[in-house]
C-alpha cells in the first residue's frame, strides 16, 4: 500500500474549532473528530525486521533501538551499527541478515519505509511525552506483538486533543502524582 497524498480534512468541524478559538475557547470546548489519516497503514519493508521477535521474545528495551526518545523530538529509526551489535555474529549466513551486512559494508543507511509522520505545522516531541511517563504502546499499540509494524492510531488532531483533555481531567492512575498538564492552546501544537 502506498502512502496516500496527505488529506485535508472535510472543513466543517475544523472552521468550528477555529471561529470558537477566535471567540476565545480552546479546543476544550469542542468534540473534535477528524478522518482517520493512515490508520492501519503497514508498508512491507526492505528487511524482514520483527518486533514480536525482537521487542517482545527477545525482550529488548524499546529505547535500546529508539534511543532518541526520551532525549528528544524524535524517537528515530536505529541505524545498522545497534543491528551489527548483535549480528555481526548472530545469524550470519540468513539472506535477511546478509542484508544488514551489506548496507554495514557500504556504508549506505536501510531503506526502512516511514509509517507514522505529522504535517510540518504540527509540533510534536516524543521526550515531552515519553519524560512525564505516557508509555509507547498508549500511541503506537502493542507493537511488541507485531510481526510487521502497523500504525494503531489517527494521529489526527482530535486524537491528540482528546487525550490531552482526558489526561488533564482524569489522567490514570499510575500518571496522578505528576499533576500534568498538556496544553489544549492551539499555540502549544502549532506555531
Ligand atoms: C532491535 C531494535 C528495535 C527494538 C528493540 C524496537 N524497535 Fe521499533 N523499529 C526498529 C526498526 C529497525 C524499525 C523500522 C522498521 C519497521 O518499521 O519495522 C522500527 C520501527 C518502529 C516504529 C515505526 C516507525 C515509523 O516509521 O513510523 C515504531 C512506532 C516502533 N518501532 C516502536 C517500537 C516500540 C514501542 C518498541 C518496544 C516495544 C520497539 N519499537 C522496539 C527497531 C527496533
Ligand atoms: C540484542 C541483540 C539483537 C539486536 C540488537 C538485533 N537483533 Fe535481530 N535477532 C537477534 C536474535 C537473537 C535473533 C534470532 C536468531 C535465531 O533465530 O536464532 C534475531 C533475528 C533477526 C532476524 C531474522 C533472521 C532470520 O533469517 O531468521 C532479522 C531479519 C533480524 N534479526 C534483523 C535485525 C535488525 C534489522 C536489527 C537492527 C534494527 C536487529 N535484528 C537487531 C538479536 C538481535
Ligand atoms: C503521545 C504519543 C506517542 C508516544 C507516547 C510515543 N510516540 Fe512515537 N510517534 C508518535 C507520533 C505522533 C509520531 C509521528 C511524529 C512525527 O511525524 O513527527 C511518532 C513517531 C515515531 C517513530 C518514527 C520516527 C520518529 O522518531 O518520528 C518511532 C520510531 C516511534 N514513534 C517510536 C516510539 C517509541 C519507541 C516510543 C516510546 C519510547 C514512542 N514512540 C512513544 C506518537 C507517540
Ligand atoms: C495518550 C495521551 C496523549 C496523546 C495521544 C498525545 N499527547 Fe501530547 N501530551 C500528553 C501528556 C501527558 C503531556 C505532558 C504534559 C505535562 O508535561 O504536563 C503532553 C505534552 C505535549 C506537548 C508539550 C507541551 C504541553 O502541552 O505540555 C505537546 C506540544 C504535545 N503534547 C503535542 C501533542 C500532539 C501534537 C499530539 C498528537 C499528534 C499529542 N500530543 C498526543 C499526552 C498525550
Ligand atoms: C494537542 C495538539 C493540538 C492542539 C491543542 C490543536 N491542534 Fe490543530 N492539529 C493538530 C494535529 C496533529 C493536526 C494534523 C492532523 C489533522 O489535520 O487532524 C492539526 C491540524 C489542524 C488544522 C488542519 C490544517 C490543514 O490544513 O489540514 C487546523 C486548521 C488546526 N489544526 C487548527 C487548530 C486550532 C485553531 C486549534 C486551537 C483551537 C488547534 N488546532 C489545536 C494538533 C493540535
Amino acid at each position: 500500500m502506498k502512502r496516500a497524498a496527505y488529506q485535508r480534512p472535510r472543513a466543517g468541524l475544523l472552521a468550528a474549532c477555529v471561529a470558537i478559538a477566535l471567540l476565545g475557547f480552546g479546543c476544550d470546548q469542542v468534540d473534535v473528530q477528524l478522518p482517520s489519516y493512515h490508520k492501519g497503514y503497514q508498508p512491507v519493508q526492505p528487511i524482514n525486521y520483527s518486533h514480536k521477535l525482537h521487542a517482545g521474545d527477545l525482550g529488548i528495551d524499546c529505547k535500546y533501538c529508539h534511543f532518541g526518545a526520551e532525549k528528544s523530538k524524535h524517537a528515530g529509526v536505529p541505524p545498522v551499527n545497534v543491528c551489527m551489535n548483535c549480528h555481526k555474529l548472530v545469524k550470519t549466513d540468513s539472506p535477511e541478515i546478509k542484508k544488514i551486512h551489506k548496507a554495514y559494508e557500504s556504508g549506505e543507511s536501510i531503506k526502512w519505509v516511514r509509517i507514522h509522520k505529522l504535517p510540518d505545522f504540527v509540533v510534536f516531541d516524543h521526550s515531552r511525552h515519553v519524560n512525564r511517563g505516557v508509555a509507547c504502546q498508549t500511541c503506537h499499540g502493542k507493537i511488541q506483538n507485531m510481526e510487521v509494524v502497523k500504525q494503531a492510531n489517527t494521529l489526527a488532531m482530535g486524537w491528540c486533543v482528546n487525550c490531552h483533555r482526558d489526561y488533564k481531567a482524569n489522567p490514570p492512575a499510575h500518571l496522578k502524582d505528576k499533576n500534568l498538564n498538556p496544553s489544549l492552546d492551539c499555540s502549544g501544537c502549532h506555531h
